[in-house]
């Protein structure tokens, strides 16, 4: 079994399948970046699945940052296939430092979760921070922290797309996704005060919480946290 929270190669072959199901969160980033009025940054940027999108959309140059080199090979094929520019970096978000300031900051598809604890979330946000111009935005999104629902997942076995294990480890608040060769994703969920509390500390403001990418409102129904922040000053945009 691989260290817990590594992203093991055998996900990364098949991460096309894991994450075709999700394709929601792209005009969501998309619409984001194209507010943007400086360098745009995508953390955990995998295959390219948003950045590439991003890309097109915008005309521009984003820089992704990730710390998989077979996550970044994909993403290098998928930006030559789409013809466009990528900025692939290969490092680890909680060493997050750029040359110049960023706009527009994002992290899609859950990937804050993969950080295993609160100091580790809370380097990332400072460094957010640190690396926006004033008014920029940091974006991301989140399961909603749901005790029911990953005690109930807890030893389910999931045939496909990709086969894995389901295992809940509650004081830790973590579920394991095992797959079948035991290599293992782990993600620590986090609850609505944990985030808020982190733009808090990183000295961001909460620009907006949604309850989905289409802009729902944040409520008790909710199963997703789509969090916008910002860095204080300069314009909002
Ligand atoms: C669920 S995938 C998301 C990929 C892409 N952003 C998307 O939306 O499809 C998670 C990614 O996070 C990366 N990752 C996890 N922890 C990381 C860390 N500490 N630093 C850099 N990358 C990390 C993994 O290598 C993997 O590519």
């Amino acid at each position: 079994m691989t260290e817990h929270g590594t992203w093991d190669e055998a996900y990364a072959e098949r991460y096309g399948e894991w994450s075709a199901h999700m394709t929601a969160d792209i005009p969501f980033y998309v619409g984001l970046a194209l507010e943007a009025n400086g360098p745009i940054v995508e953390l955990a940027v995998g295959n390219g699945r948003v950045a590439v999108p991003v890309a097109r959309a915008t005309g521009r140059r984003v820089i992704g940052i990730d710390r998989s080199p077979a996550m970044l090979a994909q993403a290098e094929r998928a930006a030559a296939d789409a013809g466009v520019e990528l900025d692939l970096r290969p490092a680890d978000i909680r060493d997050l430092a750029l040359d110049e300031p960023a706009a527009l900051i994002y992290c899609p598809f859950r990937s804050l979760l993969h950080l295993p604890t609160w100091a580790d979330r809370r380097l990332v946000f400072e460094r957010v921070a640190a690396a926006l111009t004033p008014g920029g935005r940091f974006a991301w999104n989140a399961f909603v922290f749901d005790h029911q629902y990953a005690a109930k997942a807890d030893g389910v076995r999931v045939d496909g797309p990709v086969p894995h294990t389901v295992r809940y480890t509650a004081p830790e608040n973590r579920l394991d996704i095992v797959m079948d060769n035991g290599a293992t994703s782990s993600l620590w969920w986090a609850t609505k005060n944990e985030w808020l509390g982190l733009i808090d500390v990183a000295g961001l403001e909460l620009e907006a919480l949604y309850g989905g990418f289409s802009g729902e409102p944040f409520g008790e129904e909710s199963r997703e946290y789509v969090f916008v922040a910002r860095r204080p000053g300069g314009p909002t945009r």
